[in-house]
């Protein structure tokens, strides 16, 4: 069977099947409407990427169909990562589409991060994700947790390894010490932290060499927080929300009775209605208008789409904005419990909750 894929620019054109040939279309958004936002050192970064996360639903060749298909619709931002074990099939989309024209490496924003077994080899690590990325540098290298501890893919939620470790700043910056050498070797433009608190990001800033241009951090409706949003804003960090949607598809283990469900809140329901669209549009519309660059993940075409459309048209009224700002329930949906310590009590150690660093 032939296969034809058309790219129409802002058409409402669906697939046709018929006579043996499937004539697939796409509908695209001009990535020059996409808004960036502007990190202290003059790096321009799209307000929105693509997550890449597959969790326990979708093998490394869906997500990398998906950046490919992401691509061709506009997206210029994707957030990878090593632990995400599909760096190599997303390297070879990228090679395609960057063969094929449809964008030059330039236009191109690319994440990945360390991982925590590999804090002490972070350049070892970032030119493995380069070689599997297909890549010569990445826009941004992110330390993914600030804490060193490795746990077993899909292991149970109360699985602690033994030498796991509380935050032991001094060998933090040694690892930020790394990093900062990855872009005085060119290897990477810039350079960031994830899941970090104030506590943590406070000795950070006093002690780094180069300033971490932004944080990673989870943030939906349902966990807005707000005091760490605006340190790293005052300090001039800029901030990626992480499971932006409020993570429907994350793995098992990080399912609790207590979470709650951003996409059902009725202010969220009610603004969704409004304006015709799927509440996780309007959960991507506040982030964006809040000030966070989001990351949503999905590898179906249509929710793709329905997102990056989503932030580039109307926003949300002031009075919503105001709305959405009172629903937040403090409800932290990726809670680290895997990376505790044996003498940890529970997860809530690894959040600095007093504003002291836990040890
Ligand atoms: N730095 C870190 O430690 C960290 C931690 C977690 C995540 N992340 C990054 O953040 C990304 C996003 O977070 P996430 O994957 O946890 O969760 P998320 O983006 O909040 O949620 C993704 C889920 O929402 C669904 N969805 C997406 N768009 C939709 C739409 N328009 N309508 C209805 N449903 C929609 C997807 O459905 P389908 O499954 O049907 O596509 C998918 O299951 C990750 O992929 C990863 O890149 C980073």
């Amino acid at each position: 069977m032939k296969y034809i894929e058309l790219i129409e620019i802002n058409t409402n054109l669906v697939p046709l099947q018929g006579l043996g040939v499937i004539i697939n279309t796409m509908q695209t958004i001009d990535a020059s409407k996409v808004p960036y936002k502007t990190l202290y050192n003059g790096a321009k970064i799209p307000v929105i990427g693509l997550g890449t996360f597959g969790s326990d639903n979708y093998n490394a060749e869906t997500i990398a169909q998906a950046v490919k298909t992401a691509i061709k619709m506009g997206y210029r931002h994707i957030d990878c990562a090593s632990v995400y074990g599909n760096e190599k099939e997303i390297g070879a989309a990228l090679k395609e589409v960057f063969a094929d024209g449809i964008v030059k490496r330039e236009e191109l924003w690319i994440t990945s991060k360390v991982w925590n077994d590999k804090h002490k080899e972070v350049v070892a690590s970032c030119k493995q994700s380069l070689a599997d990325l297909q890549l010569d540098y990445l826009d941004l290298y992110l330390v993914h947790w600030p804490f060193p501890n490795y746990h077993a893919p899909k292991c149970d939620v109360t699985a602690r390894q033994p030498n796991s470790v509380p935050y032991i700043h001094e060998n933090y910056m040694k690892t930020w010490a790394q990093m900062e050498s990855l872009v005085e070797s060119g290897l990477v433009k810039n350079i960031g932290t994830s899941n970090v608190t104030i506590p943590k990001m406070k000795l950070i800033l006093r002690d780094c060499k180069i300033k971490p241009v932004l944080n990673e951090m989870e943030i939906h409706p349902h966990f807005q927080q707000p005091e760490l949003y605006q340190f790293m804003k005052d300090n001039g960090v800029e901030v990626i929300g992480y499971s932006p949607i409020g993570s429907p598809g994350r793995p098992e283990r990080d399912k609790t009775p207590e979470d709650t469900v951003d996409m059902e809140d009725p202010i969220i329901v009610a603004i969704a209605e409004r304006l015709n669209v799927h509440p996780a549009v309007v959960c991507l519309k506040w982030a964006v208008q809040r000030g966070q660059i989001t990351i949503p993940f999905s590898v179906k075409t249509d929710k793709m789409f329905n997102n990056l459309k989503g932030i580039t048209e109307g926003p949300l009224t002031e009075e919503e904005m105001e709305q959405i700002s009172k629903i937040d329930k403090g409800c932290r949906l990726i809670k680290g419990q895997v990376f505790l310590w044996e003498m940890a009590k529970g997860w809530e150690d690894l959040w600095d909750l007093d504003g002291e660093i836990t040890k």
